[in-house]
């Protein structure tokens, strides 16, 4: 059974998160909390940032991606020359085959065109039941969300408490802007994904996820088909504040 929490663990992490040097805090939480502390990534621009941090800084940071099968060829080549270039794993958790084969099975491979429950159950299977076995065990989940990505996201802590997952969220670029992204991946000369050149700003599944045209919004892209208050997969729901848990 997971271990709950402790007062003195929830100090040590709000401690850990507090410097504006982000390389400062993975290594404080790294140090503190050995192999407690994951990242995951998707390969997004802000995934790149915090993963080049990761792999020069605090190496120790777990770093993994959900492969839910259905991603750009694009994706599938940021993460390996992302392998190439740093030399550092990332775990790849992938759904459940049971599960994936019956989903499929009796709805045939694109049925999340055709309802949001269908779309719901394809990002549980494919997302959000791998999280919960990538999480298993872990104090400390690192995330690239930024406020800049939706009205919801505007709202975040940096440091929030994950009640669905049990887990503490630490949000290192949560208040960056898009040009502080782009910035830190040229300066530092990262890999990323190529559709970013082509108008794909927030990047997930192929059949999922379009371009957007200039002016509209950041998550436009994703979901496209759907109302936009139902565009959240699951992985993250709404956070708790810190404060309340003290
Ligand atoms: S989502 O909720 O719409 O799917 P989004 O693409 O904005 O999420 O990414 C936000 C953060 O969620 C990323 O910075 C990353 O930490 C995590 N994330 C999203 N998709 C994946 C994935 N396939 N594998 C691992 N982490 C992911
Ligand atoms: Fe399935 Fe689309 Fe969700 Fe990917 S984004 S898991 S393909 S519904």
């Amino acid at each position: 059974m997971t271990q709950p929490i402790t007062q003195d663990e929830i100090q040590d992490i709000l401690q850990f998160t507090q410097s504006p040097d982000i390389a400062q805090n993975l290594r404080a939480l790294s140090g503190h909390f050995s192999h407690g502390v994951v990242f995951s990534t998707s390969f997004s621009l802000e995934d790149q940032v915090i993963a080049h941090l990761i792999f020069n800084e605090a190496p120790a940071i777990g770093v993994f991606t959900l492969d839910t099968g259905r991603l750009f060829p694009e994706t599938y080549s940021t993460w390996s020359v992302t392998l190439e270039k740093y030399r550092q794993p990332v775990a790849a958790f992938y759904p459940d085959t049971m599960l994936l084969q019956q989903f499929v099975g009796e709805k045939g491979p694109n049925s999340f065109y055709e309802s949001v429950e269908n779309r719901k159950q394809c990002c549980y299977i494919r997302k959000v039941e791998p999280l919960k076995r990538a999480l298993k065990d872990k104090k400390v989940w690192i995330t690239g969300i930024r406020s800049e990505h939706s009205p919801n996201r505007k709202g975040m802590q940096q440091v929030e408490w994950d009640n669905t997952n049990h887990i503490f969220k630490y949000h290192p670029l949560l208040h960056w802007s898009s040009s502080q992204v782009k910035a830190f991946i040229n300066d530092h000369e990262i890999p990323y994904n190529p559709l970013q050149d082509k108008g794909f700003v927030s990047i997930g599944c192929a059949p999922c996820t379009r371009a957007v045209q200039p002016g509209e919004d950041f998550r436009a892209g994703r979901w496209w088909w759907e109302d936009a208050t139902k565009k959240e997969c699951g992985l993250h729901v709404q956070g708790e504040v810190v404060s309340d848990k003290k």
